[in-house]
């Protein structure tokens, strides 16, 4: 087994590590207390190539593989995670889609702009009353009498970047009757009348990814912007989670991983009844599990984002690695950021340090793209073949 990285994933491991330190660490703090979406870096990482990882090059993408991906969010996640969110949003849940099962043109005119960062794609799923029982939505899509485009109707609820998205890969209800297999996916253009937004919403963490609800009222999409078939939208959904989970286990190591590195700083720095607390066995034990923890978490990461570019070839699904991978990391984000706010005692409570921030921020990594309770039983029904 090679563990060795392509020289294409090194270089863009490095670039991402580069720019999250020298733009992203220094400004992260002021954006999680004001909660303003930090326009301006997200355009210096869309400059990179940082929206757009796995985008074909004649589609304004960077044109790398999925490890390369999971490398890049890692990096920005260790620095900030809201940022890692408005990237991997619109790398996996936006791009990934239109790419899987978008036709050309819609790949011309939806995956372009956004891949090369000129614009912002955001995802609607979830509504008020179907968060985990995402086939149970209730926005209804109503073709019109000639057919040349649908009317819909409903709300959204917690969509990531919705406050300055663009563009929208949506999944509205075109046969309620079929439940999963009435579930129709389009891509809209957010600027357009019945394209309603609602109120940023204030959160725990990931504080500077703006989140809002979406109310469509009376919106006009065509028919050339449907994704896929009618009726094909839930598998569209579900195939476009199985890619973000990767991005949600990346961006979850990226949070241990730096919640483990300024544990291991402080422990060495910090001194109680004359010695560095390091040298206790109760804080040995803590750097332990934490460390071991992120390093099994990176390797399952690692192993998904691998077994998706296989299942490319083969025509596989990814699903049974993308929720391990999901379940696993955020876990240990969330285990690595409670120890490093313990290891740091006050500090860690404290403001002055971003270890809050990385607990605050983790909480999230086991909610969104399906909570942990889900990937289990994601796993479990796989691994059965029972429902
Ligand atoms: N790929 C392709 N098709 C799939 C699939 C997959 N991974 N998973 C299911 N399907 C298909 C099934 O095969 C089935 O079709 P057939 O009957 O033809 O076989 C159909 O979809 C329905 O599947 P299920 O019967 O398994 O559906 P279910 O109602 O039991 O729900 C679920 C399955 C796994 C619980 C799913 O609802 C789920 O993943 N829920 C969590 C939703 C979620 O992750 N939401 C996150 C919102 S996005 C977000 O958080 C964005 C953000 O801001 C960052």
């Amino acid at each position: 087994m090679d563990f060795q990285l392509t020289e294409d994933q090194q270089m863009i491991q490095a670039a991402a590590r580069e720019f999250a330190r020298n733009e992203i660490a220094p400004v992260a703090g002021e954006y999680d207390a004001s909660g303003q979406f930090p326009t301006e870096t997200i355009r210096k990482a869309g400059e990179l190539g940082f929206m757009g990882v796995e985008v074909p090059a004649e589609y304004g993408g960077a044109g790398l593989d999925p490890v390369a991906y999971a490398l890049m969010i890692e990096e920005i996640a260790a620095a900030d995670a809201a940022h890692s969110t408005i990237v991997s949003v619109n790398n996996s849940l936006y791009c990934h889609g239109i790419l899987e099962f978008g036709t050309e043109d819609q790949k011309q005119r939806f995956v372009v702009p956004v891949a090369s960062g000129r614009a912002i794609g955001c995802y609607g799923l979830t509504e008020p009353q179907s968060g985990s029982d995402a086939a149970n939505m209730r926005t209804r899509a109503v073709l019109s009498a000639d057919g040349s485009h649908y009317v819909l109707n409903g709300k959204k609820s917690w969509i990531t970047s919705g406050p300055v998205a663009d563009y929208m890969v949506m999944f509205a209800m075109t046969d309620p009757d079929a439940k999963a297999k009435g579930v129709t996916a389009f891509v809209l253009d957010c600027h357009q009348p019945g394209f309603i937004r609602g109120k940023t919403e204030p959160k725990l963490g990931i504080r500077a990814s703006a989140t809002c609800e979406i109310e469509f009222e009376d919106y006009k999409v065509p028919v050339e912007n449907r994704l896929g078939a009618d009726g094909q939208g839930f598998a569209v959904a579900m195939t476009v989670l199985d890619s973000g989970r990767i991005g949600i286990a990346a961006q979850a190591v990226g949070i241990a991983r730096a919640a483990y590195e300024a544990s291991l700083d402080y422990a060495r720095e910090r001194k109680a009844f004359g010695s560095a607390i390091g040298s206790f066995q109760m804080i040995q034990q803590k750097l332990a599990d934490m460390k071991c923890r992120l390093e099994a978490a990176r390797l399952l990461t690692l192993q998904a984002a691998w077994n998706k570019q296989r299942c490319r070839r083969t025509g596989e699904r990814n699903t049974l690695f993308g929720s391990m991978a999901k379940l696993t990391a955020s876990e240990t984000a969330m285990f690595c950021a409670h120890a490093a706010v313990q290891i740091h005692g006050g500090m860690g409570y404290s403001k002055e340090m971003p270890i809050e921030r990385y607990f605050r921020d983790a909480k999230i990594t086991e909610i969104y793209e399906g909570t942990s309770e889900i990937q289990r039983m994601v796993i479990a029904r796989t691994e059965t073949g029972l429902r």
